[in-house]
């Protein structure tokens, strides 16, 4: 069975989930390119596996499957132009944050895993550990997919999280 497959045949999971895979403004995604997929799929991919990784570590798999899918809901197109397709690197996850409150009512947990997500890249710091499940998750999902980025994120995070624990 293929991962969606997969990922839509888990009870639990879409039960938690259907309300923000259904809603109009979260189903435009559909519609965006993202990786070479569809920022939808890319959302469903990363909510999954976070979900599954709390659940195994006895975290909070709400919060991280919410926050999850929701970490790149903005409806800004890829852009080819270097220097705004730099900008939104930096900037989405805010605007990601204020959609999922807008749209999801998020609660503060779920907002800072969202607006870290791209850590170390972002200034906002994971502060839960459903939140560092969660930016490694997109960062395995995106290298996966075959993200250009992807690679040199990773080893960044790396580098920034040695050096935090120690
Ligand atoms: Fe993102
Ligand atoms: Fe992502």
């Amino acid at each position: 069975m293929n991962l969606m497959n997969k990922i839509y045949n888990d009870k639990e999971f879409m039960s938690i989930a259907t309300p923000i895979l259904t809603h109009k403004e979260f189903m435009k995604t559909k519609q965006i390119v993202h990786h070479g997929s569809t920022r939808y799929n890319h959302s469903l991919k990363v909510g999954y596996s976070s979900y599954k990784l709390s659940k195994l570590l006895g975290c909070d798999f709400t919060s991280a499957l919410r926050a999850g899918v929701l970490h790149d809901f903005f409806l800004v197109r890829d852009d080819k132009n270097i220097v705004s397709s730099a900008k939104m690197f930096i900037e989405h996850p805010t605007l990601a944050k204020e959609n999922a409150i807008n749209y999801f009512g998020v609660n503060e947990k779920e907002q800072n895993i969202i607006e870290s997500h791209m850590f170390p890249v972002s200034n906002v710091i994971p502060n839960s550990k459903e939140a560092w499940i969660v930016t490694f998750c997109d960062k395995i999902v995106a290298l996966f997919e075959g993200a250009t980025k992807a690679k040199a994120q990773i080893s960044l995070w790396m580098l920034f999280l040695v050096n935090f624990i120690r």
